[in-house]
């Protein structure tokens, strides 16, 4: 499974980069904004560090609007994928770049029958955001299983990339179900690595050696 960043802060993305356990980086408009800085800037400085695969958004509601932004946004380096939104004009648009060879993340998926059309118009990605489901009282997790069974039903490649990631335990579920990619924010990839009971047995080992007859 492969574990992304979903953040646009380049100090975040090294950190994990440099410990070895980021495959990718997803942003948002709104993750761009948070950082104040220049959306291209951003992404050349991430792409610089190696990541394979760096989804950046059009903000274009047009399919003209979409195709040229997501052709200058993948001409920018070959680790971008083009974020569109699941509209009529994004499914249109997602052909288009599909066909011309540019990966897609279809993103703000949050329906079964949004997922199969994505994969029917050739998105590489497609991105259920599981936790604004579980905000609204739906169980976001149910979509991923959906989504895992049509796509095996009918052997499509699109990768399912779990979104709006909120603890760990949505990690987890998606593992066990199989999903392809959970992007997550920061603070919940640190809770991936960490256990109380890791540092806890660190502290006592080291402690202990101090004990052992040194020379
Ligand atoms: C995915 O690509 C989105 O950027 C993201 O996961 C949205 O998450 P949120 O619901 O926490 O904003």
């Amino acid at each position: 499974m492969k574990l992304f960043l979903d953040t646009a802060s380049v100090k975040e993305i090294r950190t994990m980069w440099e410990i070895g356990i980021l495959d990718g980086v997803t942003t948002n408009p709104t993750l761009v904004a948070k950082e104040g800085r220049k959306f291209e800037e951003v992404l050349r400085e991430i792409c610089a560090l190696g990541v394979p695969s760096v989804s950046a958004e059009v903000v274009a509601t047009d399919v003209e609007g979409m195709l040229r932004e997501g052709r200058h946004l993948r001409g920018l380096h070959p680790s971008i994928y083009v974020k569109v939104p699941m509209t009529p004009a994004g499914l249109q648009a997602t052909k288009t770049l599909a066909s011309e060879g540019t990966r897609v993340n279809m993103t703000l998926v949050f329906s079964a029958n949004q997922a199969l059309l994505a994969a029917k118009v050739g998105a590489a990605y497609v991105s259920p955001f599981i936790g604004r489901l579980d905000d609204q009282g739906e169980v976001g997790m149910e979509l991923i299983r959906d989504i895992v069974a049509i796509y095996s039903n009918y052997r499509f490649s699109t990768e399912i990339l779990v979104a709006s990631v909120r603890h760990p335990v949505h990690v987890l579920e998606a593992a066990k179900l199989g999903a392809h990619i959970a992007t997550m924010p920061y603070a919940v990839m640190e809770k991936l690595v960490q256990h109380p009971l890791t540092d806890l047995g660190l502290a006592r080992f080291l402690k202990d050696w101090e004990k052992v007859p040194r020379g």
